[in-house]
């Protein structure tokens, strides 16, 4: 398939048209927003649906900051097709020019890996609050809302996370866990499992106001992200990677979780926004391992890095389970990346960019 044209109506939807060898029209593709283009997630989702012919916009706070969203533009077809508006999840109405006359959006942006801390104290509850926990809930509701005032909007996909999933008192007995079961938020609050809240509440937020308002809503749940790095520094779980990697924490997490390849969960989000019969939530995870177990296979690879040598005495994060992945499977999506795979890219990557 070859593009043929694109067309700007008032500088706002824009339809681009696609064609076959023979130059026959075949079909017009969605304008898109991803919000937070500067996150590992949604520059990987950006640079993949500008390479399916798509027209994207994307929110980053900062759009003059060519530290953070430069290699944006690097991207094939982004000098033609991308947009970078300005949007920040806590201001009200932020994103309505960035979403008015789209056809989807995918809603990734939100502040992740807050490090729990087992001596918390009110004040850093406090700071918790304004940095993960308002902007991930709040943010939600603001996108939301700009999606129901834009009416173009046919379908919403959110990146929530298997945190609003397995963090449960009751997690060994319900083992596998599957898309009806949800983190408690009691049982986050219990163990400071700040981030594992904030998805939680802003997850169960997400499907109220969609019920509400009638948006078509897609929430998928990657668990640990992992693979190449994109951005010229690490971000989040990639950031964590390295930082255990080269010993710079002083301990590893004491935490068992799924490990999913940046390249299903960028599947799982088009394939979320695209495929009919996609509907309510979808796991999207490899399989499951201990930090401890990372580190083992990691050490045995990769022997000349120093890796952190102790566990975490963090409590509630380190309870045996498994993810069902037989949803999303079941809808044709295919078998998910395996744990070496995934980290293999993400150590070679960083090898490549002199980070080790
Ligand atoms: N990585 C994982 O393993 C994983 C797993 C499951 C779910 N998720 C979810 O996937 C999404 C993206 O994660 P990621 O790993 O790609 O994270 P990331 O690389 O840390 O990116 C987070 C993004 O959120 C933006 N952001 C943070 N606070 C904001 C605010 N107040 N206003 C506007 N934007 C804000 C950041 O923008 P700035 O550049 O301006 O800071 C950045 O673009 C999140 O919703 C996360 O919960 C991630």
């Amino acid at each position: 398939m070859i593009l043929v044209s694109f067309t700007f109506k008032n500088n706002q939807t824009t339809i681009c048209k696609c064609a076959d060898k023979r130059g026959n029209q075949r079909r017009e593709m969605p304008e898109y927003c991803v919000t937070g283009g500067t996150g590992f997630i949604a520059a990987y989702l950006v640079k993949t649906l500008l390479e399916q012919g798509h027209v994207v916009r994307t929110t980053v706070r900062d759009p003059e900051n060519l530290d953070k969203v430069g290699y944006l533009w690097e991207f094939n077809g982004a000098k033609e097709r991308l947009k970078i508006l300005k949007a920040d999840l806590l201001v009200e109405e932020s994103f309505d020019e960035a979403i008015q006359g789209v056809d989807g959006v995918f809603h990734t942006a939100s502040p992740v890996l807050v490090p729990y801390d087992h001596n918390i104290q009110a004040c850093f509850l406090i700071q918790n609050y304004a940095t993960l926990i308002d902007p991930c809930i709040k943010g939600t509701l603001n996108v939301l809302s700009s999606c129901k005032k834009a009416k173009s909007v046919k379908r919403v996909v959110l990146t929530s996370s298997c945190s609003s999933i397995r963090y449960r008192f009751d997690v060994q007995q319900v083992s596998p866990l599957n898309e009806s079961h949800w983190s408690d938020p009691e049982y986050c609050k219990r163990y400071n499992l700040w981030y594992a809240y904030a998805k939680t509440i802003g997850e169960e937020e997400a499907w109220r106001i969609s019920k509400d308002s009638g948006i078509d809503l897609v929430v998928v749940n990657p668990s640990f992200v992992v693979g190449p790095l994109l951005a010229p520094q690490p971000t989040s779980t990639l950031l964590m990677i390295l930082t255990i990697v080269k010993g710079l924490r002083g301990e590893y997490p004491n935490t068992t979780v799924g490990f999913v390849h940046i390249d299903d969960v960028i599947a799982a989000h088009v394939f979320a926004m695209e495929e009919k019969k996609a509907s309510g939530r979808l796991i999207c995870s490899s399989s499951v391992a201990h930090w401890s177990q990372i580190i083992e296979m990691l050490r045995a690879k990769y022997p000349n890095y120093p890796y952190e040598s102790k566990c975490s005495i963090q409590e509630g994060d380190n309870n045996p389970h498994s993810m069902a992945t037989s949803k999303i499977i079941g809808l044709g999506f295919p078998v998910f990346k395996s744990v070496p795979e995934m980290f293999d890219d993400c150590i070679k990557s960083f090898q490549e960019k002199g980070l080790l």
